[in-house]
């Protein structure tokens, strides 16, 4: 059973805050970033004539080193957007095994646009082999679908790729005239957990898709990247999946204040994340790989008798922490605080403490 499958709480009384863990896509916008949405142009952009998602686009594309980008409603639209542009029927991507796009998108690609997925092993930090993903590369035999497309992620499950290993990959995609699209739904914290600008990451990368609605706050959203062919193709996609949105202005004007106020404070995050692995890994009952937590996320697995009890007496003390089985993977945004932190150390040193 995946982490999907869990189960569902009560939202409703908006006098409790919960601290939850679950994921990023949990930040709620700020007033402020409200705000800047009322207060934001906007215009029809199925027709391109939305001030703020134009503004919003123009700003991605600049700070990428790209030509041109796009607003889609998710990350996963964004992706398989990207894999319709690069990939007709009959032809193939190649990608991780436990990247979003390949695990966690319903095989979008190969149901709607009859494109091949080969999946290839990952390591531990996410990253895939040089070697498997050439010994991947189909021939020109009728047999196989053909190669067309790499696809990367950066971060997975928190971990930096290494830039010059995803260099290398993408050097010997285009040496087989295979074109390369990372999935950047967290790109922002690759970048500032390695204190660079986030263009230097996706030099050598032709397309990108980033999440607004992760570490960054919006509400929903997301950014696709790359040349002006690209997004010019990537436009009819986006209609021809019902992506066409009208005054998306609103959703833009979150972006492009996420952008300005909260990316900032993704480094906020990750100290506070190694805070929280430190401390709980100090616990003899819970194991945590301390050199997986390199940004915002950290996997908790505390031991097979306590999984349930530990969730429950958690959620009582208004922690959210996601289904251990066996790992829980528990992610710190913009909604969790210094404060936040100090309460769930000590309410797990409390629990093992009964
Ligand atoms: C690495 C990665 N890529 C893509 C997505 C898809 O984003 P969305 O939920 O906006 O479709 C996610 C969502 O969690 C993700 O973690």
């Amino acid at each position: 059973m995946n982490n999907y499958s869990q189960m569902k709480y009560d939202n409703k009384n908006s006098s409790i805050k919960y601290i939850d863990y679950r994921s990023d896509t949990f930040t709620k916008p700020s007033l402020e970033m409200k705000q800047a949405a009322m207060d934001c142009l906007l215009g029809d952009d199925v027709y391109e004539e939305d001030p703020t998602a134009i503004a919003l686009q123009e700003k991605m594309a600049k700070m990428l080193g790209k030509e041109a980008a796009l607003f889609t409603s998710t990350g996963t639209q964004g992706n398989l957007i990207a894999m319709l542009c690069h990939c007709a029927r009959g032809e193939e991507v190649i990608a991780g095994d436990r990247y979003h796009i390949y695990s966690d998108e319903a095989k979008g690609a190969s149901v709607l646009g009859g494109i091949a997925m080969d999946p290839l092993k990952t390591d531990q930090f996410g990253s895939i082999n040089i070697d498997d993903f050439l010994g991947a590369i189909k021939q020109d035999d009728v047999h196989y679908a053909i190669s067309k497309l790499l696809c990367l992620e950066n971060t997975v499950s928190g971990c930096v790729q290494n830039q010059d290993h995803i260099d290398a990959l993408a050097k010997a995609a285009h040496d087989h005239d295979i074109k390369v699209h990372l999935d950047g739904a967290r790109l922002f914290n690759a970048a500032a957990a390695q204190d660079v600008a986030i263009s230097s990451l996706v030099k050598n990368i032709d397309t990108i898709s980033i999440c607004l609605s992760k570490g960054i706050g919006a509400p929903a959203g997301n950014v696709l990247i790359g040349s002006k062919e690209f997004i010019h193709n990537a436009r009819r996609q986006r209609k021809l999946l019902g992506g066409g949105m009208r005054q998306v202005g609103i959703l833009a004007a979150c972006g492009i204040y996420g952008l300005d106020h909260n990316v900032p404070l993704l480094k906020e995050d990750h100290r506070r994340a190694r805070r929280l692995a430190e401390e709980l890994a100090k616990l003899p009952q819970i194991s945590i790989n301390l050199d997986l937590v390199q940004t915002n996320m950290l996997f908790i697995e505390p031991d097979a008798n306590d999984r349930e009890s530990l969730r429950h007496f958690l959620y009582e003390r208004n922690i959210i922490i996601g289904a251990p089985n066996p790992t829980a993977r528990t992610v710190v945004h913009l909604d969790i605080s210094d404060d936040d932190i100090d309460h769930t150390i000590k309410s797990f040193k409390e629990f093992y403490s009964n």
